[in-house]
Protein backbone atom coordinates (compact mmCIF):
# COMPACT_ATOMS: atom_id res chain seq x y z
CA UNK A 1 0.00 0.00 0.00
CA UNK A 2 1.24 3.35 -0.60
CA UNK A 3 3.96 2.54 -1.95
CA UNK A 4 5.87 3.84 -5.15
CA UNK A 5 8.76 6.46 -6.40
CA UNK A 6 8.69 9.57 -8.16
CA UNK A 7 10.98 10.76 -10.37
CA UNK A 8 11.68 14.66 -10.99
CA UNK A 9 13.13 18.03 -9.63
CA UNK A 10 12.93 17.56 -5.80
CA UNK A 11 13.57 20.46 -3.35
CA UNK A 12 13.25 20.06 0.12
CA UNK A 13 14.42 21.84 3.47
CA UNK A 14 16.79 19.71 5.41
CA UNK A 15 17.22 22.79 7.79
CA UNK A 16 16.62 26.06 8.11
CA UNK A 17 19.02 27.11 6.16
CA UNK A 18 19.50 24.30 3.50
CA UNK A 19 17.12 23.39 0.95
CA UNK A 20 18.45 20.46 -0.93
CA UNK A 21 17.78 20.56 -4.63
CA UNK A 22 18.15 17.51 -6.82
CA UNK A 23 16.90 15.82 -10.40
CA UNK A 24 16.11 12.16 -9.10
CA UNK A 25 14.07 9.66 -7.37
CA UNK A 26 12.03 10.44 -3.67
CA UNK A 27 10.58 6.97 -2.96
CA UNK A 28 7.27 6.16 -0.74
CA UNK A 29 7.09 2.93 1.29
CA UNK A 30 3.78 2.47 3.25
CA UNK A 31 3.13 6.46 3.18
CA UNK A 32 6.26 6.99 4.25
CA UNK A 33 10.02 8.59 2.70
CA UNK A 34 12.57 5.70 2.31
CA UNK A 35 15.01 8.68 0.46
CA UNK A 36 16.23 10.50 -2.09
CA UNK A 37 18.22 9.49 -4.97
CA UNK A 38 20.52 10.50 -7.78
CA UNK A 39 20.48 7.42 -9.30
CA UNK A 40 17.65 4.97 -9.93
CA UNK A 41 17.63 2.99 -6.46
CA UNK A 42 17.66 -0.62 -7.82
CA UNK A 43 16.91 -2.30 -4.14
CA UNK A 44 13.12 -0.04 -5.09
CA UNK A 45 12.73 -1.72 -8.26
CA UNK A 46 9.70 -3.58 -8.05
CA UNK A 47 7.66 -0.63 -6.86
CA UNK A 48 5.76 1.39 -9.53
CA UNK A 49 7.71 4.34 -10.96
CA UNK A 50 6.26 7.77 -11.72
CA UNK A 51 8.11 9.89 -13.88
CA UNK A 52 6.75 13.41 -13.31
CA UNK A 53 9.64 14.81 -16.71
CA UNK A 54 10.62 18.12 -15.63
CA UNK A 55 7.80 18.80 -12.81
CA UNK A 56 9.32 20.36 -9.28
CA UNK A 57 8.32 17.60 -6.30
CA UNK A 58 8.12 19.35 -2.96
CA UNK A 59 6.95 18.48 0.43
CA UNK A 60 3.45 19.86 1.16
CA UNK A 61 2.72 23.26 2.79
CA UNK A 62 1.55 23.22 6.57
CA UNK A 63 -0.85 25.98 7.99
CA UNK A 64 -0.42 25.94 11.39
CA UNK A 65 -3.34 28.92 11.50
CA UNK A 66 -6.67 29.01 9.37
CA UNK A 67 -10.22 30.00 10.95
CA UNK A 68 -12.42 27.85 8.65
CA UNK A 69 -15.75 29.98 9.25
CA UNK A 70 -14.13 33.12 8.13
CA UNK A 71 -12.97 31.70 4.75
CA UNK A 72 -16.30 32.94 3.08
CA UNK A 73 -15.27 36.67 3.97
CA UNK A 74 -12.03 37.06 3.12
CA UNK A 75 -10.76 39.36 0.92
CA UNK A 76 -13.95 41.44 2.50
CA UNK A 77 -14.11 44.15 5.18
CA UNK A 78 -10.28 44.57 5.81
CA UNK A 79 -9.96 48.11 7.00
CA UNK A 80 -10.47 47.20 10.44
CA UNK A 81 -7.78 46.53 13.06
CA UNK A 82 -8.53 43.24 15.35
CA UNK A 83 -11.07 43.97 18.12
CA UNK A 84 -13.27 46.29 15.83
CA UNK A 85 -12.99 43.90 12.58
CA UNK A 86 -13.89 40.90 15.23
CA UNK A 87 -16.98 43.34 16.39
CA UNK A 88 -18.14 44.07 12.84
CA UNK A 89 -16.49 41.96 10.32
CA UNK A 90 -16.18 38.18 12.12
CA UNK A 91 -18.44 37.77 14.78
CA UNK A 92 -21.19 38.33 13.15
CA UNK A 93 -20.19 35.70 10.47
CA UNK A 94 -19.45 33.05 13.22
CA UNK A 95 -23.09 33.12 14.69
CA UNK A 96 -24.37 32.05 11.32
CA UNK A 97 -22.83 28.80 11.99
CA UNK A 98 -25.47 28.15 14.65
CA UNK A 99 -27.30 27.41 10.74
CA UNK A 100 -26.52 23.62 9.78
CA UNK A 101 -27.46 24.43 6.32
CA UNK A 102 -25.57 27.65 6.00
CA UNK A 103 -22.26 25.37 7.46
CA UNK A 104 -22.41 22.98 5.36
CA UNK A 105 -22.70 25.31 2.45
CA UNK A 106 -20.10 27.16 3.66
CA UNK A 107 -17.87 24.46 4.83
CA UNK A 108 -18.29 22.65 1.75
CA UNK A 109 -16.47 25.92 -0.36
CA UNK A 110 -14.04 25.70 1.95
CA UNK A 111 -12.93 21.96 2.47
CA UNK A 112 -12.86 21.73 -1.33
CA UNK A 113 -10.32 24.83 -1.69
CA UNK A 114 -8.14 22.95 1.01
CA UNK A 115 -8.27 19.89 -0.93
CA UNK A 116 -7.33 21.79 -4.26
CA UNK A 117 -4.31 23.88 -2.49
CA UNK A 118 -1.21 23.80 -1.78
CA UNK A 119 -1.74 22.72 1.85
CA UNK A 120 -1.47 19.74 3.17
CA UNK A 121 -1.84 19.74 7.08
CA UNK A 122 -3.51 23.01 8.88
CA UNK A 123 -4.47 23.68 12.50
CA UNK A 124 -8.05 24.75 11.98
CA UNK A 125 -10.39 26.73 14.52
CA UNK A 126 -14.29 26.24 13.48
CA UNK A 127 -16.74 28.14 15.76
CA UNK A 128 -18.29 27.63 19.23
CA UNK A 129 -21.14 25.30 17.47
CA UNK A 130 -20.45 21.75 18.00
CA UNK A 131 -23.06 20.67 14.89
CA UNK A 132 -21.09 22.80 12.35
CA UNK A 133 -17.64 21.84 13.70
CA UNK A 134 -18.64 18.35 13.37
CA UNK A 135 -19.98 19.45 9.85
CA UNK A 136 -16.94 20.64 8.84
CA UNK A 137 -14.30 17.26 10.49
CA UNK A 138 -16.66 15.16 7.79
CA UNK A 139 -15.95 17.58 4.98
CA UNK A 140 -11.75 18.00 6.08
CA UNK A 141 -11.83 13.83 6.53
CA UNK A 142 -13.12 13.60 2.65
CA UNK A 143 -10.42 15.93 1.31
CA UNK A 144 -7.46 13.93 2.17
CA UNK A 145 -5.72 16.49 4.64
CA UNK A 146 -4.49 15.73 8.39
CA UNK A 147 -5.46 18.62 10.38
CA UNK A 148 -6.35 19.61 13.73
CA UNK A 149 -10.34 20.95 14.03
CA UNK A 150 -10.86 22.68 16.96
CA UNK A 151 -14.72 23.46 18.62
CA UNK A 152 -13.81 27.32 19.58
CA UNK A 153 -14.71 27.96 23.85
CA UNK A 154 -16.00 31.31 24.35
CA UNK A 155 -17.96 32.38 27.41
CA UNK A 156 -17.56 36.02 27.36
CA UNK A 157 -17.00 39.33 25.16
CA UNK A 158 -19.12 38.69 22.33
CA UNK A 159 -23.00 39.02 21.37
CA UNK A 160 -25.21 37.10 22.71
CA UNK A 161 -25.93 35.12 19.47
CA UNK A 162 -22.35 33.94 19.71
CA UNK A 163 -21.10 33.64 23.46
CA UNK A 164 -21.33 30.83 25.00
CA UNK A 165 -24.27 30.37 28.02
CA UNK A 166 -22.25 29.68 30.62
CA UNK A 167 -18.11 27.76 31.19
CA UNK A 168 -20.24 24.62 32.30
CA UNK A 169 -22.42 24.79 28.87
CA UNK A 170 -18.86 26.17 26.72
CA UNK A 171 -17.23 22.37 28.59
CA UNK A 172 -20.09 20.43 28.32
CA UNK A 173 -20.70 20.53 24.80
CA UNK A 174 -16.50 20.50 24.49
CA UNK A 175 -17.25 17.47 26.00
CA UNK A 176 -20.24 15.91 23.83
CA UNK A 177 -18.23 17.02 20.56
CA UNK A 178 -14.65 15.02 21.78
CA UNK A 179 -17.12 12.01 22.50
CA UNK A 180 -19.16 12.21 19.50
CA UNK A 181 -16.53 12.46 16.67
CA UNK A 182 -14.14 9.68 19.32
CA UNK A 183 -12.55 7.15 16.81
CA UNK A 184 -14.72 8.31 13.65
CA UNK A 185 -11.96 9.84 11.81
CA UNK A 186 -8.43 8.66 10.83
CA UNK A 187 -7.02 11.96 9.58
CA UNK A 188 -9.01 14.54 11.50
CA UNK A 189 -8.31 15.08 15.25
CA UNK A 190 -10.14 17.09 17.73
CA UNK A 191 -7.61 20.24 19.24
CA UNK A 192 -8.66 22.23 22.40
CA UNK A 193 -9.12 25.76 20.93
CA UNK A 194 -10.29 28.69 23.45
CA UNK A 195 -10.28 31.61 21.42
CA UNK A 196 -8.06 34.32 23.15
CA UNK A 197 -8.26 35.36 26.60
CA UNK A 198 -10.53 37.90 25.95
CA UNK A 199 -13.24 35.29 25.61
CA UNK A 200 -12.56 32.81 27.58
CA UNK A 201 -13.23 33.02 31.46
CA UNK A 202 -10.77 31.59 34.54
CA UNK A 203 -13.67 29.33 35.17
CA UNK A 204 -13.85 28.08 31.51
CA UNK A 205 -10.31 27.86 31.66
CA UNK A 206 -9.79 25.98 34.68
CA UNK A 207 -12.39 23.28 32.95
CA UNK A 208 -10.96 22.97 29.84
CA UNK A 209 -7.56 22.36 31.88
CA UNK A 210 -9.25 19.06 32.89
CA UNK A 211 -10.70 18.55 29.87
CA UNK A 212 -7.43 18.64 28.34
CA UNK A 213 -5.76 16.16 30.80
CA UNK A 214 -8.08 13.94 30.26
CA UNK A 215 -8.47 13.63 26.75
CA UNK A 216 -4.40 14.18 26.28
CA UNK A 217 -5.61 17.23 23.44
CA UNK A 218 -3.33 19.84 21.98
CA UNK A 219 -3.98 22.71 22.03
CA UNK A 220 -4.48 25.91 19.74
CA UNK A 221 -4.72 29.78 20.50
CA UNK A 222 -3.96 33.46 20.59
CA UNK A 223 -1.57 35.06 21.91
CA UNK A 224 -0.01 38.79 21.93
CA UNK A 225 -0.94 39.90 18.77
CA UNK A 226 -2.66 43.49 19.19
CA UNK A 227 -1.35 46.26 21.36
CA UNK A 228 -5.23 46.92 22.73
CA UNK A 229 -6.09 43.18 22.50
CA UNK A 230 -2.71 42.94 25.45
CA UNK A 231 -3.96 45.94 27.44
CA UNK A 232 -7.24 44.42 28.08
CA UNK A 233 -5.80 40.52 28.77
CA UNK A 234 -3.96 42.73 31.49
CA UNK A 235 -7.06 44.75 33.08
CA UNK A 236 -8.69 41.24 33.13
CA UNK A 237 -5.75 39.02 34.58
CA UNK A 238 -3.83 41.09 36.80
CA UNK A 239 -3.19 38.20 38.55
CA UNK A 240 -0.93 37.33 35.11
CA UNK A 241 2.61 38.23 34.85
CA UNK A 242 2.07 38.49 30.91
CA UNK A 243 -0.18 37.32 28.17
CA UNK A 244 1.25 33.81 27.84
CA UNK A 245 0.90 33.50 31.48
CA UNK A 246 -2.98 33.65 32.15
CA UNK A 247 -2.94 30.35 29.75
CA UNK A 248 0.24 28.74 31.60
CA UNK A 249 -1.71 29.71 34.99
CA UNK A 250 -4.49 26.63 33.28
CA UNK A 251 -1.41 24.71 32.33
CA UNK A 252 -2.66 25.63 28.46
CA UNK A 253 0.39 26.76 27.15
CA UNK A 254 2.70 23.47 26.61
CA UNK A 255 3.62 21.10 28.17
CA UNK A 256 6.42 21.21 30.68
CA UNK A 257 3.92 20.54 34.04
CA UNK A 258 1.98 17.49 32.34
CA UNK A 259 3.20 13.82 33.16
CA UNK A 260 1.02 13.06 30.22
CA UNK A 261 2.18 12.02 26.75
CA UNK A 262 3.38 14.79 24.77
CA UNK A 263 0.85 17.05 23.41
CA UNK A 264 1.84 20.06 21.30
CA UNK A 265 0.02 23.53 22.19
CA UNK A 266 0.78 26.48 19.05
CA UNK A 267 0.14 30.14 19.81
CA UNK A 268 -0.76 32.46 16.77
CA UNK A 269 1.09 35.83 15.70
CA UNK A 270 3.21 36.62 18.88
CA UNK A 271 3.85 40.16 17.09
CA UNK A 272 4.51 41.85 20.39
CA UNK A 273 5.87 38.80 23.45
CA UNK A 274 7.80 39.80 25.98
CA UNK A 275 11.17 38.64 26.63
CA UNK A 276 9.62 36.47 29.83
CA UNK A 277 6.99 35.45 26.93
CA UNK A 278 9.32 34.52 25.02
CA UNK A 279 11.26 32.76 27.34
CA UNK A 280 8.15 30.53 28.74
CA UNK A 281 7.72 29.27 25.31
CA UNK A 282 11.03 27.96 24.84
CA UNK A 283 10.97 26.14 27.85
CA UNK A 284 7.53 24.89 27.37
CA UNK A 285 7.84 24.16 23.85
CA UNK A 286 5.37 25.84 22.32
CA UNK A 287 5.20 26.55 18.51
CA UNK A 288 4.38 29.72 16.43
CA UNK A 289 2.10 30.56 14.09
CA UNK A 290 3.78 33.35 11.91
CA UNK A 291 0.60 34.74 10.47
CA UNK A 292 2.38 38.00 8.42
CA UNK A 293 -0.72 38.78 5.97
CA UNK A 294 -2.74 38.83 9.18
CA UNK A 295 -0.73 41.35 10.84
CA UNK A 296 -0.48 43.69 8.23
CA UNK A 297 -4.05 43.33 6.87
CA UNK A 298 -5.15 43.73 10.75
CA UNK A 299 -2.01 46.40 11.21
CA UNK A 300 -1.07 44.71 14.45
CA UNK A 301 2.49 44.76 13.99
CA UNK A 302 5.57 42.51 12.41
CA UNK A 303 6.29 39.93 14.29
CA UNK A 304 10.13 39.59 15.20
CA UNK A 305 10.97 36.13 13.20
CA UNK A 306 14.45 36.79 12.85
CA UNK A 307 14.75 36.99 16.47
CA UNK A 308 12.13 33.22 17.06
CA UNK A 309 14.34 31.49 14.43
CA UNK A 310 17.73 32.85 15.64
CA UNK A 311 16.86 31.16 19.41
CA UNK A 312 15.89 27.79 17.59
CA UNK A 313 12.08 28.34 18.56
CA UNK A 314 9.21 25.79 17.38
CA UNK A 315 8.03 27.94 14.39
CA UNK A 316 5.65 27.22 11.02
CA UNK A 317 3.52 29.82 9.48
CA UNK A 318 0.06 30.28 9.59
CA UNK A 319 -2.65 32.13 6.90
CA UNK A 320 -5.18 33.05 9.71
CA UNK A 321 -7.77 33.46 7.29
CA UNK A 322 -9.73 35.82 6.90
CA UNK A 323 -7.37 38.26 8.85
CA UNK A 324 -4.98 36.81 5.75
CA UNK A 325 -6.78 37.05 2.68
CA UNK A 326 -5.60 33.72 1.01
CA UNK A 327 -4.95 29.90 2.25
CA UNK A 328 -1.89 30.40 0.14
CA UNK A 329 1.34 29.40 1.87
CA UNK A 330 2.91 29.82 -1.18
CA UNK A 331 1.92 33.38 -0.46
CA UNK A 332 2.82 33.39 3.49
CA UNK A 333 6.17 32.45 2.41
CA UNK A 334 6.23 35.80 0.08
CA UNK A 335 5.00 37.77 2.77
CA UNK A 336 7.13 36.38 5.94
CA UNK A 337 10.12 37.69 3.48
CA UNK A 338 8.23 40.91 3.39
CA UNK A 339 7.43 41.68 6.90
CA UNK A 340 11.07 40.86 7.96
CA UNK A 341 12.28 42.99 5.60
CA UNK A 342 9.90 45.86 6.61
CA UNK A 343 11.04 44.92 10.67
CA UNK A 344 14.73 45.41 9.32
CA UNK A 345 14.00 48.99 7.70
CA UNK A 346 11.78 50.23 10.03
CA UNK A 347 11.78 48.20 13.70
CA UNK A 348 16.03 47.09 14.16
CA UNK A 349 18.38 47.58 11.40
CA UNK A 350 20.65 45.25 12.94
CA UNK A 351 17.85 42.57 12.19
CA UNK A 352 18.77 40.25 9.02
CA UNK A 353 15.69 39.59 6.96
CA UNK A 354 14.32 36.04 6.67
CA UNK A 355 15.63 34.42 3.93
CA UNK A 356 13.35 32.16 1.22
CA UNK A 357 15.68 29.14 2.30
CA UNK A 358 14.08 29.83 6.16
CA UNK A 359 10.55 31.03 4.64
CA UNK A 360 10.33 27.48 2.84
CA UNK A 361 11.63 25.61 5.98
CA UNK A 362 8.72 27.44 8.40
CA UNK A 363 5.59 26.70 5.80
CA UNK A 364 7.40 22.52 5.66
CA UNK A 365 9.67 21.41 8.51
CA UNK A 366 9.34 23.88 10.68
CA UNK A 367 5.61 23.93 11.03
CA UNK A 368 5.48 19.93 9.88
CA UNK A 369 7.22 19.27 13.50
CA UNK A 370 3.80 20.30 15.13
CA UNK A 371 1.88 17.40 13.40
CA UNK A 372 5.16 14.79 14.15
CA UNK A 373 7.90 14.14 11.26
CA UNK A 374 6.11 15.89 8.45
CA UNK A 375 7.13 18.43 5.72
CA UNK A 376 10.54 16.82 4.24
CA UNK A 377 11.56 14.25 2.39
CA UNK A 378 14.15 12.64 4.82
CA UNK A 379 14.00 9.07 5.40
CA UNK A 380 11.09 8.70 7.87
CA UNK A 381 9.16 11.38 6.88
CA UNK A 382 5.54 10.88 6.07
CA UNK A 383 5.09 11.44 2.40
CA UNK A 384 3.38 14.59 1.61
CA UNK A 385 4.22 16.20 -1.35
CA UNK A 386 3.33 18.71 -4.60
CA UNK A 387 4.01 18.03 -7.59
CA UNK A 388 4.40 21.36 -9.73
CA UNK A 389 4.52 22.35 -13.28
CA UNK A 390 6.25 25.83 -13.54
CA UNK A 391 6.64 25.32 -17.48
CA UNK A 392 3.41 27.97 -17.45
CA UNK A 393 5.61 30.26 -16.20
CA UNK A 394 7.75 31.05 -19.17
CA UNK A 395 11.14 32.17 -19.34
CA UNK A 396 14.33 32.88 -21.61
CA UNK A 397 16.46 31.09 -20.35
CA UNK A 398 17.36 27.87 -18.66
CA UNK A 399 17.30 28.12 -14.69
CA UNK A 400 18.74 26.05 -11.77
CA UNK A 401 15.80 24.44 -9.15
CA UNK A 402 16.30 26.63 -6.24
CA UNK A 403 15.67 29.75 -9.09
CA UNK A 404 12.03 27.94 -10.48
CA UNK A 405 11.20 27.05 -6.79
CA UNK A 406 11.44 30.44 -5.83
CA UNK A 407 10.20 32.16 -8.76
CA UNK A 408 7.02 29.57 -8.36
CA UNK A 409 6.41 30.43 -4.84
CA UNK A 410 6.78 34.31 -5.45
CA UNK A 411 4.34 33.67 -8.68
CA UNK A 412 1.64 32.51 -6.49
CA UNK A 413 1.98 29.07 -9.24
CA UNK A 414 -0.68 27.32 -6.46
CA UNK A 415 -2.99 30.16 -7.28
CA UNK A 416 -2.70 29.54 -11.23
CA UNK A 417 -3.04 25.61 -11.62
CA UNK A 418 0.34 25.00 -11.23
CA UNK A 419 -0.48 22.18 -8.98
CA UNK A 420 -0.80 18.95 -11.04
CA UNK A 421 -0.41 16.43 -7.71
CA UNK A 422 -0.87 15.91 -4.42
CA UNK A 423 0.14 13.48 -1.80
CA UNK A 424 -0.78 13.30 1.86
CA UNK A 425 1.13 10.45 3.68
CA UNK A 426 1.38 8.57 0.49
CA UNK A 427 -2.02 9.01 -0.67
CA UNK A 428 -2.80 10.32 -3.70
CA UNK A 429 -5.39 13.15 -3.22
CA UNK A 430 -5.31 15.26 -6.71
N1 LIG B 1 -8.16 36.81 18.27
C1 LIG B 1 -9.32 36.26 18.71
N2 LIG B 1 -10.07 35.79 17.71
C2 LIG B 1 -9.38 36.03 16.59
C3 LIG B 1 -9.62 35.76 15.21
O1 LIG B 1 -10.65 35.20 14.82
N3 LIG B 1 -8.65 36.16 14.33
C4 LIG B 1 -7.50 36.77 14.75
N4 LIG B 1 -6.59 37.12 13.83
N5 LIG B 1 -7.26 37.05 16.02
C5 LIG B 1 -8.18 36.68 16.93
FE1 LIG C 1 -6.57 33.74 14.09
Amino acid sequence: MNSFILKGNICYSISKTKLKTLSGYVVCKDGKCAGVFEKFPGKYKDLELRDLKDKLIIPGMVDLHIHAPQYAFRGMGMDYELIEWLNTQTFPEEAKYKDADYAKKAYTIFSDNMKNSATTRACIFATRHRNATEILMDLMEETGLVTYVGKINMDRSAPDELVEESADMSAFNTFGWINDIAGKYKRTKPILTPRFIPSCTDDLMDQLREIQRAYSLPVQSHLSENKGEIEWVRELRPDSAFYGDSYDKHDLFGDENLDLEKVNTVMAHCVWSSDEEVNLMRENGVFIAHCPASNINLTSGIAPVRKYLDLDMKIGLGSDVAGGQTESIFRAITDAIGASKMYLRYVDENAKAVTFEEAFYMATKGGGEFFGKVGSFEEGYEFDALVLDDSILAHPLELNLRQRLERSIYLSLDLCGGIKEKYIQGNKII
